[in-house]
């Protein structure tokens, strides 16, 4: 891929300390863009700002917790000055965040948690972010839902499916807001990626429930990470300018949905 793909563009990741996200900003500078990393690792972000800055990329951090409005006004506002302007969103903060799976063990505080960090997240974040897109005459937002926000995946749990189908409708919505200021907003539905915190969750299953797990996959293999994160990135490029309002199913076949 072209090192100018991005040239002169500011990419922010929200989650973009964690395992997609910060493979998503490596490529991004690799891909010649600048990227702000909001997530709320602080010790994550600066390692990552430390990788992407000594190879000569420039790249900015800001410790925030997406549930936040103040915080994210304030984090992208800032972040936006070290940039030069904003011109991707990519809203990748969410996950089960460590919520049990099975109904019974559900207390209210996680539901809460999972739907606020995934879904009021992506709002707020969104919203900061679209005034300087119509500054800069357009945009890109890309959010995250997920397989289990697709279909009944056994597992996530219902929280998670709840937050990720919820964002779909939000994506879906914005986009019809939006569209008339040149700014798309798309979603992309990961299937399993096993970033470094679920490869050991994966590699402590049993061999015949990892090969349930492959054989449900058309394409009968784990991904790389590389192949969510180049969907993502012709989402947030030129090359789909004509899409939005739309999910982009990433999932080997898993899923095939009309
Ligand atoms: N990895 C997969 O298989 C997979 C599949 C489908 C969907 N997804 C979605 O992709 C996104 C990224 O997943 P990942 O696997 O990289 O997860 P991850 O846990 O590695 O990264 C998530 C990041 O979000 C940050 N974060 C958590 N709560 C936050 C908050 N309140 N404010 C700001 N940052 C916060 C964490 O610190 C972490 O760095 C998530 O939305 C997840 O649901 C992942």
């Amino acid at each position: 891929m072209s090192t100018e793909r991005f040239k002169g563009k500011s990419i922010l990741i929200t989650g973009g300390a964690g395992g997609l996200g910060s493979q998503i900003a490596r490529s991004v500078v690799a891909q010649g863009g600048k990227v702000g990393i909001l997530d709320t690792n602080v010790s994550a972000i600066q390692a990552l700002v430390s990788e992407l800055t000594a190879g000569g990329a420039t790249a900015a951090g800001a410790r925030v917790d997406v549930r936040d409005a103040n915080s994210v006004d304030e984090a992208v506002s800032e972040l936006a000055k070290a940039l030069g302007s904003v011109d991707v969103l990519i809203a990748a903060a969410g996950g089960s965040l460590g919520t049990p799976r099975d109904l019974d063990d559900i207390s209210e505080a996680d539901f809460d948690l999972v739907l606020d960090v995934n879904v009021k997240g992506t709002f707020n974040c969104s919203r900061a972010v679209i005034p300087y897109m119509k500054k800069a005459g357009g945009g890109s937002i890309i959010t995250f839902s997920s397989i289990g926000g697709r279909s009944a995946s056994p597992v996530t749990g219902v929280p998670y499916a709840t937050a990720k189908a919820a964002i779909l409708g939000l994506t879906r919505r914005l986009a019809k807001e939006v569209g008339e200021f040149n700014i798309r907003v798309n979603a992309i539905a990961p299937g399993l990626f096993l970033t470094d915190r679920l490869e050991g969750m994966f590699n402590e299953m049993s061999k015949s429930d990892q090969s349930e797990v492959i054989n449900a996959i058309p394409l009968g293999r784990m991904p790389k990470l590389q192949e969510c994160v180049d969907p993502v990135l012709f989402l947030a490029s030129d090359e789909s300018s004509y899409i939005t309002g739309t999910v982009l199913d990433v999932n080997g076949g898993r899923l095939m949905p009309n």
